[in-house]
């Protein structure tokens, strides 16, 4: 979601400004609040997972950017939240705002920057202290780019969301590039079948054999704006991953794409539903976890 390519600056404007929308929204757990940041941080009060992802390879141990999803994250990325700590860190006189809520609204702030919807996040929540987010969980957690349907919804249940939160969160797919590698097992010995004819030959031109270093964006049709386009690429079966395209030809997941495919404004209901609830899956509050002064690194002293 931070692929956006925007100033700091920028960001940290839309995080001063409340984002204010009407919609339905999922119960917020005990301990969040929509405006937490009032009293200890207002210029920041408006300012998902618990930031463990930003946390950097040390010598001793291996860490989230270590997994197989490594490189998924792009060094930019990391540097455009270091930064935004910082500026963070001025407005609010000390390390106030947590470096998961940082990525929450970056996250709504980015969708909003390229068109997409605008959507309230509740905020609190602390990043991770103990060293949690080991290799090993994080293969255990994340579906490959090659699940089936099955497996998607496995992996989502387990964090409490539903088909339905599994293909409007899939939508984020409408922004962002992917490395070749993450798909050109449908493109090579031979083209996967479920892939359209003209689509392949169009990833071949990025990726000419396997293996190779390039990327290339992942909603062909309108890869820089967050649209609904991402669902009509899967009705042409130019879906990039087989996760993607996956979830036009199993039954339980089509009928959800093929409405948010012609209903633009029932995609985007839906996707602030779901980030909020996602915002929220396994959330630390109150004296949990910590505020690390550093998104990539564990404050010292923090928990083992
Ligand atoms: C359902 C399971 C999901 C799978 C299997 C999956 C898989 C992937 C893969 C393989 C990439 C490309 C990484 C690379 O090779 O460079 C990617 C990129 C991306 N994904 Fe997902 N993803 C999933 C869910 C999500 C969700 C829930 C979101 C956000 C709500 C999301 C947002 C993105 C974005 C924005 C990018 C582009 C990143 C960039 O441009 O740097 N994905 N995803
Ligand atoms: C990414 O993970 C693979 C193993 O899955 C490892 O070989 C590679 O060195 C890692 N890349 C980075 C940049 O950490
Ligand atoms: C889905 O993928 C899993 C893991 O690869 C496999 O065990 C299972 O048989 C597949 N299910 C279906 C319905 O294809
Ligand atoms: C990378 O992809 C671009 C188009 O997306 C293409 O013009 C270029 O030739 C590709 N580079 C390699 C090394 O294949
Ligand atoms: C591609 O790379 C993977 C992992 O590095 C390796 O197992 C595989 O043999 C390679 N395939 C080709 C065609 O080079
Ligand atoms: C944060 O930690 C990373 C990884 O250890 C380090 O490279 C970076 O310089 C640190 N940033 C600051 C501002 O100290």
């Amino acid at each position: 979601m931070l692929q956006v390519n925007l100033g700091a600056c920028s960001l940290l404007l839309l995080l001063l400004a409340p984002a204010t929308s009407a919609g339905d929204y999922p119960p917020t757990a005990k301990g969040l609040s929509y405006d937490f940041y009032r009293r200890n941080c207002p210029k920041a009060e408006t300012v998902g997972c618990d930031a463990s992802v930003l946390l950097a390879r040390t010598a001793t141990e291996a860490s989230e950017l270590d997994a197989p999803p490594n490189e998924t994250i792009r060094p930019s990325a990391l540097m455009a939240v270091a930064q935004l700590r910082a500026l963070l860190d001025n407005a609010c006189g000390g390390a106030v705002v947590s470096c998961a809520d940082i990525l929450t609204l970056a996250a709504r702030d980015s969708v909003r920057l390229v068109g997409g919807p605008e959507y309230k996040v509740p905020l609190g929540r602390r990043d991770g202290a103990a060293a949690i987010a080991t290799r090993e969980r994080v293969v255990a957690a994340f579906p490959l780019p090659s699940s089936n349907v099955t497996t998607l919804l496995a992996a989502v249940a387990k964090i409490g969301l539903d088909a339905t939160d599994l293909v409007a969160l899939s939508g984020a797919h409408t922004l962002g590039v992917s490395r070749c590698i993450s798909f050109d097992d449908r493109l090579f010995p031979e083209r996967d079948p479920a892939m359209d004819t003209l689509f392949a030959a169009h990833l071949k031109l990025s990726c000419p054999a396997k293996n190779t270093t390039n990327t290339t964006a992942i909603d062909v049709r309108t890869p820089n704006a967050f649209d609904n386009k991402y669902y009509v690429d899967l009705l042409n079966r130019q879906g990039l991953f087989t996760s993607d395209q996956v979830l036009f030809s199993d039954g339980r997941t089509r009928g959800l794409v093929a409405k948010f495919a012609v209903d633009q404004k029932a995609f985007f209901r839906r996707f602030s539903f779901s980030m909020v609830k996602m915002s929220q899956i396994q959330v630390l509050t109150g004296v949990q976890g910590e505020i690390r002064a550093n998104c990539s690194v564990r404050n010292a002293g923090g928990a083992t």
